[in-house]
């Protein structure tokens, strides 16, 4: 075989699974339908094929979520999805309507979602190369568009406009609606912050962008732009643009970017080469908010990043890693972002049978931990013998933390202390130490979560605020 014949062969090999994919500009015509786990139903796809719009099969369970993703990279991202997050099951179909846009219905036909509302009847669908899925009427002009119905992820060129809101999902696999929210309130902040999953009300702020103003209406942020060089700015009436991040980007020709409010509670600007042999072939994070969420959600109410009882430690990702303290374990043993339950029960009424109460519990210690803003009683000056005798002879103590208050700064530990028994507790040796004794109710569980505080001491500028707050 002569060499240009097998270099010609070479390239139509290459080419090939691209000829499978019928080609297209982008558009999509009223009356096109797509069926969930038909195999001879493709997907719509942007002209340059960087984004699809259609079923994507989730795991291997036969459900299948309405969703946008990257079409080109292997991992296939999802960056937007219909119905809430609620995956489909096989036969599920979705079509676009001229009166109702797109109308996702299951097996049976019954409509489970659809683009409404809609401000004009639908002359055709199309899948820009940007990401977004777009709805035009006649004129030309987009009546519905899936960059103004976002879920958790915002691409170059989209808006957000005030009282937007991106929901995290459940978890990595599951995109129904978490606890996190991103929001760009009405007095121009913009915000990260919890909420209750049933009433939706939303928790205290763990990050905010500083571009409100209660008075002058010019001085406030209205607008977040995610701007196609990688830019993500909060934008003000009077022009200002006040960036967030990152300060440098790469070239976004060369680059996929993203910003996802990630399950955990971080928000996260990514990138991807777009070329197969270009490195990484992941998502690399190139900013990301807040710097350490442990730390960061420090609410009185609602849970921390990691449920009740469960104790934050950001990893060396500056993710949130949930653990159980000893002698608790998770309520749900698949959600190791949720609650913790103690293996046993304090009570008083136990304890009025006993003679001393250090004969039914003992104290476990953990280093550098911390459980703000529940605290019942302060007693201070106290020494760490003193802390942990408060505890155990209260049967309403769950948890005694024992803090260092001379010039705001934690002194290392010098001694390992006190082998495990029952309930968590936490100290630094220091003879000038003050005891707080916590949570005095055992009805009432701790919001939030006690987290890690030793990744803060390497950096004593971020440290001070913290403390301060005691
Ligand atoms: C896309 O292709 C369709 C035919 O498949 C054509 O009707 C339409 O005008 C094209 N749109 C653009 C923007 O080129
Ligand atoms: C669709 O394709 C997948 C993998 O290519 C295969 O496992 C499945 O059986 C096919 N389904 C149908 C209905 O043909
Ligand atoms: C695709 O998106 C770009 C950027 O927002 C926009 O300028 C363009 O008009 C869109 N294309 C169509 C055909 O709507
Ligand atoms: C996702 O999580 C929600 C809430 O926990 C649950 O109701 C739903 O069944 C989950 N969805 C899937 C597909 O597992
Ligand atoms: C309101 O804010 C704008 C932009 O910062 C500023 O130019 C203007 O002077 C302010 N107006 C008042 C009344 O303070
Ligand atoms: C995106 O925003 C950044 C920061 O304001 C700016 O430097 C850059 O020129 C913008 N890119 C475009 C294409 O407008
Ligand atoms: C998470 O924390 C647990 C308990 O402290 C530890 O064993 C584990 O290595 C940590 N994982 C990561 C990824 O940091």
């Amino acid at each position: 075989m002569s060499y240009p014949l097998l270099h010609t062969l070479f390239c139509f090999l290459l080419l090939l699974p691209f000829s499978t994919v019928a080609q297209t500009n982008g558009t999509v015509d009223v009356g096109a339908s797509i069926t969930a786990g038909d195999n001879s139903s493709t997907p719509w796809l942007s002209a340059s094929q960087d984004f699809a719009f259609g079923f994507k099969k989730l795991q291997d369970n036969n459900l299948f979520l309405l969703s946008i993703w990257y079409y080109k990279i292997p991992d296939r991202t999802i960056v937007w999805y219909a119905n809430e997050g609620v995956p489909v099951s096989a036969g599920s179909k979705v079509g676009i309507t001229a009166g109702k846009g797109l109308v996702l219905s299951d097996p049976q036909g019954r409509e489970l979602w659809s683009s409404t509302p809609i401000r004009n009847l639908v002359a055709h669908g199309f899948m820009n190369d940007t990401g977004n899925f777009e709805l035009v009427d006649g004129g030309s002009v987009n009546v519905w568009e899936s960059f103004k119905d976002p879920t958790d992820t915002l691409l170059p060129t989209q808006i957000m406009e005030s009282r937007g809101v991106l929901f995290s999902r459940q978890s990595e696999k599951n995109f129904s609606r978490g606890r996190f929210q991103l929001r760009l309130l009405g007095d121009g902040n913009l915000v990260l912050n919890t909420r209750d999953l049933d009433t939706n009300f939303a928790y205290d702020a763990y990050y905010w962008s500083d571009t409100y103003d209660g008075v002058n209406v010019t001085n406030r942020g209205y607008q977040v732009i995610f701007n196609e060089t990688g830019y993500i700015f909060v934008l003000k009436r009077s022009n200002q643009r006040v960036v967030l991040g990152p300060t440098t980007v790469l070239p976004s020709g060369d680059n996929y970017y993203r910003a996802t409010l990630d399950f955990d509670g971080v928000l996260t600007l990514y990138y991807h080469p777009k070329t197969e042999n270009a490195n990484p072939k992941t998502w690399t994070a190139l900013w990301f908010e807040p710097d350490n969420i442990c730390v960061g959600i420090i609410a009185s109410q609602g849970r921390g990043a990691c449920g009740f009882n469960s104790i934050c430690t950001i990893d060396d990702y500056k993710r949130p890693n949930c653990s159980c303290p000893e002698r608790f374990s998770l309520l749900d043993p698949n959600d190791k972002y949720g609650d913790c339950k103690s293996s046993f029960t304090p009570s008083c009424e136990e304890d009025d049978h006993k003679s001393s109460n250090g004969d039914l519990y003992d104290l476990s210690v953990l280093i550098d931990t911390d459980w703000p803003l529940s605290d019942s009683a302060q007693l201070k000056p106290y020494s760490e013998e003193m802390c942990r005798n408060a505890c155990l002879q209260d049967c309403f103590c769950a948890v005694a933390i024992l803090r260092v208050l001379a010039n705001f700064r934690v002194v290392p530990p010098t001694s390992v202390l006190v082998p495990t028994k029952t309930v968590p507790y936490r100290a630094v040796p220091d003879q000038n130490g003050a005891c707080d004794v916590l949570c005095r109710s055992v009805l009432v569980p701790c919001p939030p979560g006690p987290f890690d505080t030793s990744r803060q001491e390497a950096d004593a500028g971020d440290f001070l605020p913290f403390y301060s707050l005691f």
